[in-house]
């Protein structure tokens, strides 16, 4: 690690073993190993899913590489609904075995998970976007629920921070976890100051050398800003956001090769683009956000 910032922290953030309260967010075939390993060196935990490994022994491969490499934190994220019950068995297991140290689960019910990685020591912090799933994740037993607010990358919430934060806060027992257009230092303090223990960055990471995104995929977030994002259910049937310009037009072909070559590229990305500026190294934009941080917080303290 050489960021010599000074670290803060939460309960949470300390219970985890992290420098500082931060979270590179599980993105669908763009988060990669190697930023795991490079979140963990920087002291913020990197996540990803595990379906990001094409087969479960590729997965393995995956967490066996991660833990030859480093033995701080790191989070695994497992898509409960959108993966095959023999998959998701299978990847609960691994994470079990290598000692995964936090699980983030997402679409569907985590009663289940909850109960394995409970009884090996694992955190479990499930993602939301309404009070009605949150709570019944907080019956199951999670150890924090992620609130996804209005604006966030991939399939974001309606409700903006500014009320799901205090609300989702008010309502449960647990800590609650901000998601949605923190790209910055300033965004940070913000999501503190309403409540939350950790802040949950997806779309800033996409901007980093270390992300498996595309050149084109980064220049672009670089070059957006939030009036280029689309919110739609048309790509998965689920509301989510997009850079407007992949989303292929109604003349685009919707059958056939070509339509198949143009529809994988359509990336999603959140509100927050608008303050990202360049493609820099994870350990870069940890060093920044932390820095705009601290000056955040001198500003409000005087
Ligand atoms: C390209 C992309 C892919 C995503 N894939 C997943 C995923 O597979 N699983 C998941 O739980 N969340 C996924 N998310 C949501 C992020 O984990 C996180 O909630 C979100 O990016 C936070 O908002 P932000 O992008 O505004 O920082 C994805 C987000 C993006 C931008």
């Amino acid at each position: 690690m050489t960021t010599t910032l000074p670290p803060f922290s939460t309960p949470l953030s300390r219970r985890i073993g992290l420098r500082y309260p931060l979270v590179a967010a599980p993105m669908f075939i763009i988060s990669n190993k190697e930023m795991l390993v490079a979140c963990a060196e920087a002291g913020i935990l990197g996540a990803m899913p595990s379906l990001n490994a094409r087969t479960a022994e590729q997965f393995e491969d995956v967490l066996r590489w991660v833990r030859a490499r480093t033995d701080r934190p790191f989070a695994i994220n497992v898509t409960i609904g959108l993966t095959s019950p023999e998959r998701l068995q299978r990847d609960v297991e691994l994470c079990l075995e290598y000692e995964v140290p936090v699980m983030i689960t997402s679409y569907g019910d985590p009663t289940q998970i909850v109960k394995a990685a409970h009884s090996r020591g694992v955190i479990v912090m499930h993602d939301v976007i309404n009070l009605r799933h949150a709570k019944k994740a907080e019956a199951a037993g999670v150890d924090a629920i992620i609130g996804v607010s209005q604006g966030a990358g991939g399939h974001a919430g309606r409700i903006n921070p500014y009320v799901l934060l205090p609300f989702l806060q008010d309502e449960l027992n647990v800590p609650i976890v901000a998601a949605g257009c923190i790209s910055g230092g300033q965004q940070v303090a913000a999501a503190f100051a309403l409540g939350a223990q950790l802040a949950y960055m997806g779309t800033r990471f996409i901007a980093s050398t270390e992300c498996g995104a595309s050149d084109a995929y980064k220049d672009l977030v670089v070059t957006s800003g939030h009036a280029d994002i689309v919110y739609t259910d048309a790509v998965s049937g689920i509301h989510a956001n997009f850079l407007k310009s992949t989303i292929p037009d109604a003349t685009a072909p919707t059958r056939g090769p070509e339509a198949a070559k143009r529809w994988k590229d359509i990336w999603s990305a959140g509100q927050g683009v608008t303050q990202i500026t360049d493609v820099s190294t994870i350990e870069e934009i940890v060093d920044k956000v932390v820095a705009e941080y601290h000056d955040a917080v001198a500003r409000l303290t005087g």
